[in-house]
């Protein structure tokens, strides 16, 4: 039967960018979600962008502009780098919506009515000059145990936990001031009250069983600490409705923004999102790193239970990303960007490797270059490629044989190869897959040695046998590409195109094809370039800027390391780190002229212009680029501009900018302006006598 399967990676914070660090576990999910679509379930990718938190007020704060207009640049920027890398989400939200805004009162009220609120009132250091609480993160000081100097609030290089209170000659690392101790009122849920719902969920199979032991022997063996979920002014997120100045912590409105990017998704079908979050037939499965287990694992769960919604069958948790052996770092050249790997790699060559290195366990995975391009040239250009390069030629003439000749048993070899594919990929053991899929292409391959198709090639009198062996060779091509597909899926059309047959689903793996065309043979992969992997490495070399744990995938601090009186304050760490405070300017590279030019600005006229119902800051315009050529734009330039006052003027238009589906339709390309938003907005015009569709160079 169908499964309805609801599928989410680890929203990423809006304030850094993607990197291959990050793409461990989105290429992870987004081969599971294929592989569902193509078994035929019915399968939803949803995601976003985490976007509350100390980070991005001080960022918005540093780069004098609000922190709308970085989560909207912010936003645009992963799902380019998310889509280069063919991670193909159904949705992709933000927690800044006021779908999330709803959510989270609703679950709100739900845990205030079942009496698991309390208030309580906490001293903490406050930085007077930036006027904000200060999370460890944001205070160093002398070690008090080792004497060590310029320490962070939770703990020390020599391993040293303690409270930020305790640090001397204590500063804040954002004014450099030193910071008062202050007392505030937070809120915090009373989580101990579920403790016997999280005995029995966290041992349901929901979890792998180190997890599950950890959580037993780090937290559910002792009576549960309350978890402080509110955070005073000045705080970006949501204010909490009834507890005025006080916000939501980050991390109890981020998850809730699975919930609301899948609400957004149904609005745009007609669909209603209680057929996921209140459907106990859809199964909710969470991709994640391991440093963020506690919240998904223990709040989550209580916060999804009190408010009758439907709980992950499974949280599928992975480890981090190593490179070369060691930690992603900016000196080595291995902290590496996702639009620096696209810009010179082959995005397939990084998604096969993650796949060969994952098993569905938590263990770390290496990223070593060496064992890249060797894998990628042994297994995808020497094993599979090679299957079809080897054959396509001989029968580009004359197609494939009308009936499939006698192989051997191989093509049914390769069928129950299938169901033991099928297991692995649902098991996330990706590398299992490969295995057993470059089983069937070595098997492939000892045939087409053995058959010699180049021997028989002029042979007029072997023809039909040379049609055979080709036949052959590219049937069981063709199903390793089926098998293949969620991990490539780039070689789809490429392989229809070939063969001029489609794929459509998992069972073509199981049909032969005959008495087709084939068409001449392209390349289908080639082998990675190490001067190419040079480059990246060269490109990525920066000057290491501090600590750069501001995502759930590069840091060694690993789930299984932390006490469970330290686990909270790291979780302060992961989000509010001092990744803000760098003087890193968002978005700005140096780009060669080649990469200027692939941008097409052009000149357009706008022929409509309307205000978006329901959005606070869109207008919807329709651009004329000379002739036909038409475009939609979204542009969020309402709180400068009234639609009246558009139309017919001349503007600058992106052209080739890659469509996107926003919630209120598709826009297809974006108006130049300058200013940092609000009412401080210019939208470029050309001069007198430039015409619609004209190049700007
Ligand atoms: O660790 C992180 O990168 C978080 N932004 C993940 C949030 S996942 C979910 F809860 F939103
Ligand atoms: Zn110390």
């Amino acid at each position: 039967m169908k499964r309805k399967i609801l599928v989410t990676s680890g929203l990423p914070y809006a304030n850094g960018h993607i990197h291959i660090g990050h793409l461990v576990e989105y290429i992870q999910t987004d081969i599971w979600v294929r592989f569902q679509k193509l078994v035929g379930n019915d399968a939803v990718f949803i995601c976003g962008d985490d976007t509350h938190g100390t980070t991005m007020m001080l960022r918005a704060r540093a780069e004098g502009c609000s922190e709308e207009s970085i989560i909207e640049r912010m936003h645009a920027a992963h799902v380019r780098d998310f889509s280069g890398f063919d991670v193909n989400f159904d949705y992709y939200g933000t927690t800044h919506c006021e779908e999330n805004r709803q959510l989270c009162n609703e679950i709100w009220a739900a845990i205030k009515k079942a009496g698991l609120i309390e208030e309580r009132e906490i001293e903490q250091l406050y930085d007077v000059e930036a006027n904000t609480f200060l999370a460890d993160r944001f205070v160093k000081g002398t070690c008090p145990v080792c004497g060590k100097k310029d320490q962070f609030g939770d703990n020390c290089e020599c391993g040293a936990h303690y409270s930020p209170t305790d640090l001397a000659d204590v500063v804040s690392t954002i004014t450099g001031t030193k910071p008062e101790l202050r007392k505030a009122k937070h809120l915090f849920v009373n989580i101990e009250r579920e403790h016997k719902f999280l005995d029995q969920w966290v041992h349901s199979g929901t979890l792998q069983p180190e997890i599950a032991n950890y959580l037993t022997g780090q937290f559910l063996n002792n009576d549960l600490r309350f978890w402080d979920v509110s955070r005073p002014a000045p705080y970006f997120g949501f204010e909490i409705p009834d507890s005025p100045n006080n916000y939501w912590y980050v991390w109890f409105d981020a998850p809730t923004g699975y919930i609301a990017a899948t609400w957004q998704w149904c609005k745009l079908r007609g669909l209603d999102f209680g057929d996921f979050w209140r459907n106990p037939n859809t199964e909710v499965h969470h991709f994640i790193g391991k440093d963020i287990t506690y919240f998904h694992t223990l709040f989550w769960p209580v916060m999804l239970k009190v408010a009758g919604l439907t709980l992950p069958k499974k949280v599928h948790i992975h480890g981090f990303l190593t490179v070369n052996g060691e930690k992603m770092a900016k000196r080595r050249g291995t902290f590496i960007l996702a639009s620096t790997f696209l810009k010179h790699l082959n995005p397939a060559y990084l998604r096969y490797f993650y796949a060969a290195k994952t098993t569905g366990r938590v263990d770390d995975l290496d990223l070593n270059f060496e064992e890249l391009e060797n894998r990628v040239n042994s297994d995808l250009v020497g094993n599979l490629v090679n299957i079809a390069s080897r054959t396509a030629k001989f029968v580009q003439k004359i197609g494939l044989s009308a009936s499939y000749p006698d192989d051997g048993g191989l093509f049914a070899q390769g069928v129950s190869a299938g169901n033991e594919i099928v297991d692995a990929y649902e098991n996330c053991d990706y590398g299992k897959v490969i295995r057993l899929v470059m089983e069937c292409g070595n098997r492939a391959n000892k045939f087409i040695d053995n058959a010699a198709p180049w021997q028989i090639r002029d042979d007029a009198n072997r023809q039909q046998e040379l049609q055979d062996i080709c036949t052959i060779g590219l049937n069981l091509f063709r199903q390793m590409i089926v098998y293949l597909l969620p991990i490539l899926p780039s070689l789809k059309s490429d392989v229809e195109r070939l063969l001029n047959v489609e794929i459509c689903n998992w069972d073509d793996s199981g049909k032969q094809i005959v008495g087709t065309k084939v068409s001449p043979y392209k390349h289908l992969i080639t082998r990675v370039e190490r001067a190419a992997i040079e480059r990246i490495v060269e490109e990525s070399k920066q000057p290491e800027t501090g600590n750069s744990n501001n995502n759930s995938t590069n840091s060694n601090n690993t789930a299984a390391n932390n006490t469970a009186a330290d686990t909270a304050n790291n979780a302060l760490k992961f989000q509010d780190s001092d990744e803000a405070l760098k003087a890193e300017p968002l978005l700005v590279e140096r780009v060669s002229i080649d990469d200027f030019t692939k941008v097409d600005l052009r000149v357009a006229r706008v022929i409509e212009a309307e205000e978006v119902e329901g959005a606070r800051k869109l207008l919807k315009l329709r651009l004329s680029l000379g002739g036909d050529e038409q475009r939609q734009v979204f542009a969020g330039i309402k709180s400068a501009y009234k639609a009246s006052e558009l139309v017919g003027r001349l503007v600058v238009c992106v052209a080739n900018l890659q469509p996107r589906q926003m919630k209120f339709g598709l826009s297809e390309g974006m108006v130049v302006a300058a200013g940092g938003g609000g009412n401080e907005i210019f939208l470029i015009s050309p001069d007198n006598g430039a015409k619609p569709g004209m190049r700007l160079h």
